[in-house]
């Protein structure tokens, strides 16, 4: 069986590759599950320092959620399909290292999804992004209408699960739905240097924002405030911490170990 996630290093940068090309990387439930476990071992793995995320065979991200599969499932079991891959997007959200999406194609329902768990995302000019569901007669299952609600807004977020019509990548970017728009040509070039770049930060100064803006975006700004001051001096405390200001005062550049 060929594998549903692939996975290799560049550097401290783990790639993963959603890998049913010829599905255009739909999600079933098995593919689900792997990447959750491929999400467990980047975290587990110290000398990983961010993530990326892109669908195999340079046409899809990913174009959803397994449409023929779903299609025989009853109630229950699609209740469990959605909490299955609620959790894994609940667990990606909160990894403690970053997760760039690079949304090389088609994103749509829970391939859309999928990219808004991840904490960046950088689209081809040529990706198209949407939440379809409503064309089958459903609706996101994979957390799609809170976290595009989030994202870009109510308006914004009821025209394109009310329409169910895919935006451009530009739309996309215009919403605030992806980061950055490149040419497809550059697409991975202009993601590995984003992911180099965020590899070479502190890991536990970015483990501290991305639970700051995660409490930030849960609660109300006194808590948050509260929540970021404690975190400030957590990290005070690191080696990395005493690095990066020594680096910055002799002139040179950090070398940050996790510490
Ligand atoms: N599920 C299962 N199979 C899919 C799929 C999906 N979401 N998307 C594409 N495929 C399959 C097609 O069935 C086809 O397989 P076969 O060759 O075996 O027939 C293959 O991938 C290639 O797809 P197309 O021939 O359709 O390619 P296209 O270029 O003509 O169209 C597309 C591309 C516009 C993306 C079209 O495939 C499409 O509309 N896909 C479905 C998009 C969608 O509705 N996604 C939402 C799914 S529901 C969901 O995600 C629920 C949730 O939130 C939990």
């Amino acid at each position: 069986m060929t594998d549903l996630i692939l996975a290799s290093d560049r550097d401290a940068v783990r790639i993963l590759t959603v890998n049913r090309p010829d599905k255009l990387n739909a999600l079933d439930g098995a593919t689900l599950q792997a990447l959750h476990a491929a999400f467990d071992a980047a975290a587990d793995d110290d000398a990983v320092r961010a993530v990326v995320l892109t669908g195999a065979g340079g046409k899809a991200f990913v174009a959803g959620a397994d449409i023929a599969r779903m299609s025989t499932l009853s109630a229950v079991e699609a209740r469990d399909f959605s909490l299955l891959g609620q959790r894994l997007m609940r667990r990606m959200e909160r990894m403690p290292k970053p997760v760039v999406a690079m949304v090389n194609g088609y994103a749509l329902g829970g391939g859309l999804e999928l990219a808004m768990a991840c904490h960046l995302r950088i689209a081809a000019d040529s990706a198209r992004l949407g939440l379809p569901e409503v064309t089958l007669g459903l609706l996101p299952g994979f957390g799609g209408t809170q976290r595009l609600l989030r994202l870009v807004g109510r308006a914004a977020a009821l025209e394109l699960t009310l329409t169910g019509a895919p935006v451009d990548a530009a739309r996309a970017r215009d919403l605030g739905l992806v980061n950055r728009v490149v040419p497809a040509a550059d697409l991975e070039a202009a993601t590995m240097e984003l992911a180099a770049a965020l590899a070479a930060n502190a890991p536990l100064a970015m483990r501290a924002i991305l639970d700051a803006i995660h409490v930030g975006g849960e609660c109300g700004i006194d808590d948050g405030l509260e929540y970021e001051s404690a975190q400030f001096g957590l990290v005070f405390s690191t080696d990395d911490a005493r690095e990066g200001m020594a680096a910055f005062l002799g002139r040179r550049k950090p070398a940050f170990n996790n510490r």
